[in-house]
């Protein structure tokens, strides 16, 4: 086969020699336009098991950079004048420089022909090529001539960064972080031979803006940033390699990717490979792990397709697909997490660094990429995590030993909850006019004595027209208030557990099915249906739901008065807290979300009138409810439709809340809109706790897709929520709580006494698996 590979960076030599060594029969090119050691940057890292992978492709590469590289374990962080360090990630450092000299030499030895100074047009131009490899980086001059055929999506992100060099070695892969006057800067640095380390300096654009490094030379940046980083850099300069570049030398990192790889130009085949393809931030260092596992998946290819990675021309076509298929997941999971970890540097100069204290910031920026999480840190480092376990508990009063955070107390006015476990309120369609029976009982005293710190009821209405469905229950009477009552008496009676209570009004969503009756959930009643009431005269679902009346002024006293009287209800039935219910496009929500309402009036329009008659109700009823007790506010924090309410929305919604007395919200997303698209996946929700926690400044409830010890352990311990609700766990396992402490090995847990001996036998049940896993 005939083989050019237009850039000579990681991806083309490292495919170029892989293919060599398969089948030196292949006449395969490498065109560079920089000259042999030239190069830009400074050093690049990659992980162990990159290097593990090497091994397994080519031995005498693998070994070279071995002994080229720097190895280091400990991640150390420089924040408020402290230094936190901790160990067991497992980095490779080495020089871009001698990295390609490597890959260079080896070619060379395996006869590929490396032609330099060479800067290349198209592809078009090796006409004779049976395989073009567009290997030419980021800017890929390949992949925009035939921009049609690879559909590039290409986003530039926000911060600023800068790649820089220093003589001062650091023997850990280091990040400082400094507040100027303007905001904070933050710096990564690696050491990647004996003499030199990276340096990456980065910041936000307002930042980098309002310091006029807008219009600063190299010279004049990197000035800037020895001053800056002085202390730390102990007299050492800092060095720049990129005087070349025109205008700043400050970079926007663009995140890249293809919805097609290859293409046939009516003479060669054309792939794209390495960040030709694919970009991923240099937050989690791995740029240049995906080019080579490219140039590794595509050799495989080649090799597994045909004879000595020979391959018949007219199946050249089908390798490539298999390539693409086979990397695209691998790529697209890592370009997730580099994204994530991207996007933590992107916000923590406003949402972390003024927040969060160092030992809370460094677990924080460990997890930033979402993929390691609290059982993953204690693999790493168990003295740490244990440090930081310790931590976390006495801060919440419980240490000075460490405990898993999802087993903290929680105080908030006058109520402790025992930990950070909340079973979510859960509907269940099954009370006779309004009033809970001997079903909830049972239902909330389970889940109560099943380990949880709070167990909240359904979503409770303050009159019959407010229901969902005839089965919901309400607080609109004396007798249902009794009902309830008998059912916290229990709760307090036989757990530990503080019971809730949510109220909310159906609006444009009542007089439906149960969901198991008729044609199911959010369908009108087939007989019996009420009439609706609404921010707006707007069906949920066109041409199925009932059209709501718009409410009037008359209205909304009226219904604030239920709301009322329902609070003084569920206050004499003894629930320890109250959530008032303004998420799912329920009546409070459909005030909120501009997508159901459309009022001209003091109540629509902007966010601040949208909010003005929840608010009112909020005021209300925080005043009906006893002082010592809290209250939660639960909203739809994205809507998940264009026009919707966005996460920028309900930052602002959760600061008109904590101004109007709110302890916490409650952080749900979507029901809204039937049009609604939401992205699903683990935590899916906990990204909108986060940032209203720490943006809004008030405490908030993370919910959503939240089903293990180690998720809650994680969500607290890196202070992206204060609580964790749990739903459909619950519905399987009363108990989860409890089984998910014996599970991670937590014995300090109270059982319900009577039901004590089951849990020695559950503990000793999850210590044989995990030592049956644990096991060689
Ligand atoms: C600040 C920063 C820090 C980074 N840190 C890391 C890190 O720690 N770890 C990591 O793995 N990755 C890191 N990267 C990313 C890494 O540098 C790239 O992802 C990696 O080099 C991609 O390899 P590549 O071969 O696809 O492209 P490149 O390395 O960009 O190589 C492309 C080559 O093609 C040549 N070329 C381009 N156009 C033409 C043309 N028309 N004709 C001839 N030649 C051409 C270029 O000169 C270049 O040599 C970092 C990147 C940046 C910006
Ligand atoms: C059967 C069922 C009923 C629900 N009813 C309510 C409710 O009454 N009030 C409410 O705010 N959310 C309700 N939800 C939403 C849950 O409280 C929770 O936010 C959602 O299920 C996501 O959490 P999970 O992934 O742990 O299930 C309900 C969910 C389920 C599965």
């Amino acid at each position: 086969m005939n083989i050019v590979c237009i850039g000579g960076g990681p991806a083309g030599l490292y495919f170029a020699l892989l293919m060599k060594q398969q089948n030196p029969a292949h006449d395969i090119t490498v065109v560079e336009r920089n000259r042999p050691y030239d190069t830009f940057g400074w050093g690049v890292v990659f992980s162990d098991a990159t290097m593990e992978h090497m091994r397994e492709w080519d031995g005498v590469t693998a070994d070279q950079i071995q002994q080229a590289f720097n190895h280091w374990d400990d991640i150390e962080l420089h924040f408020k004048g402290r230094v936190i360090r901790s160990g067991g990630h497992g980095f490779v450092g080495i020089g871009r420089k001698k990295l390609l000299n490597i890959l260079q030499a080896r070619c060379e030895a395996l006869g590929v022909k490396l032609v330099f100074e060479t800067d290349v047009e198209s592809d078009a131009d090796y006409p004779d090529a049976d395989l073009v490899i567009a290997s030419d980086g980021i800017n890929s001059r390949v992949r925009t001539k035939h921009a049609a055929v690879f559909k590039p999506d290409i986003v530039t992100r926000p911060n600023r960064y800068i790649w820089l060099g220093t003589k001062r070695l650091y023997d850990a892969f280091t990040f400082l972080f400094e507040k100027t006057e303007h905001g904070w800067f933050q710096a990564h640095i690696y050491k990647f031979d004996d003499t030199t380390s990276t340096f990456i300096v980065e910041c936000p654009e307002h930042v980098w803006k309002a310091h006029g490094l807008d219009h600063a030379s190299a010279d004049e940046s990197v000035a800037f940033c020895e001053k800056l980083f002085a202390e730390n850099l102990q007299g050492e300069k800092l060095l720049t390699n990129a005087r070349h570049l025109r205008g700043s030398a400050w970079l926007n990192f663009q995140r890249i990717t293809c919805e097609q790889w290859s293409m046939f130009n009516g003479r060669s085949h054309v792939v794209l490979m390495g960040d030709a393809v694919h970009t991923a931030h240099f937050a989690i260092g791995s740029g240049t792990k995906l080019a080579l596992e490219d140039a590794i998946e595509l050799a495989k290819q080649f090799r597994d397709h045909g004879q000595n990675g020979e391959v018949r021309p007219e199946d050249i076509g089908e390798v490539l697909s298999n390539y693409q298929a086979e990397r695209r997941i691998d790529v697209l999971r890592l370009q997730n997490a580099a994204w994530n970890a991207m996007a933590w540097f992107e916000v923590c100069g406003e949402r972390y660094c003024d927040q969060l204290e160092p030992e809370q910031f460094m677990y924080s920026m460990l997890t930033r990429s979402q993929r390691i999480s609290h059982e993953n840190l204690r693999l790493r480092d168990k003295a740490w995590l244990e440090g930081y376990e310790s931590w976390i508990a006495a801060r919440a009063g419980a240490g000075p030993k460490a405990v898993p955070p999802m087993f903290t107390p929680y105080t908030v006015r006058g109520v402790t909850l025992k930990n950070r476990v909340v079973v979510s309120p859960m509907a269940q369609y099954s009370a006779v006019d309004g009033m809970p029976g001997d079903y909830h009982l049972v239902h909330l005293g389970a889940r109560a004595m099943g380990g949880a710190g709070l167990v909240f009821a359904e979503m409770t209405c303050p009159s019959p027209d407010a229901r969902i469905t005839p089965g919901c229950p309400g607080l609109w009477n004396d007798a249902q208030r009794d009902a309830w009552k008998r059912i916290v008496d229990f709760v307090h009676a036989s757990s530990d557990a503080r019971i809730g209570m949510q109220i909310g009004h159906a609006g444009p969503k009542g007089s439906t099915n149960e969901p198991w009756v008729g044609e199911g959930a959010d369908r009108p009643l087939a007989t019996g249906n009420w009439p609706l009431v609404s921010a707006s005269e707007q069906p949920y679902q066109r041409g199925v739901n009932a059209m709501p009346h718009a409410m009037g002024r008359a209205d909304m006293a009226r219904i604030c008065n239920e709301f009322v009287a329902a609070t003084r209800r569920a206050a004499e039935a003894g629930f320890d807290w109250l959530e008032l219910h303004c998420a799912h496009g329920y009546l409070l929500s459909a005030f909120i979300s501009p997508l159901t309402n459309h009022r001209a009036d003091d109540f629509g329009g902007s966010l601040a009138n949208r909010l003005r008659w929840p608010l009112e109700v909020f005021a209300a009823v925080r005043a009906a409810w006893p002082a010592e007790r809290p209250m939660s506010v639960r909203i739809s924090a994205h809507d998940w439709v264009e026009g919707g309410i966005t996460p920028d929305d309900a930052v602002a919604i959760a600061r008109a809340f904590k101004d109007a007395g709110a302890d916490m919200i409650d952080c749900s997303s979507g029901q809204v809109s039937p049009e609604q698209k939401p992205v699903y996946g683990r935590m899916y929700q906990t990204p909108f706790a986060d940032r209203i926690r720490n943006e809004a400044g008030i405490a908030t409830i993370a919910v959503g897709a939240i089903s293990e010890a180690d998720h809650v352990n994680s969500i607290i311990a890196a202070g992206r929520a204060d609580l964790c609700a749990v739903a459909r766990p619950h519905l399987a396992n009363p108990a989860w709580t409890l089984t998910e402490a014996a599970k991670i090995g937590f014995k300090g847990v109270a059982w319900p006494v009577q039901y004590q001996s089951g849990k020695s036998q559950m503990e000793s049940l999850f210590e044989r698996e995990r030592s049956a896993r644990a096991a060689p």
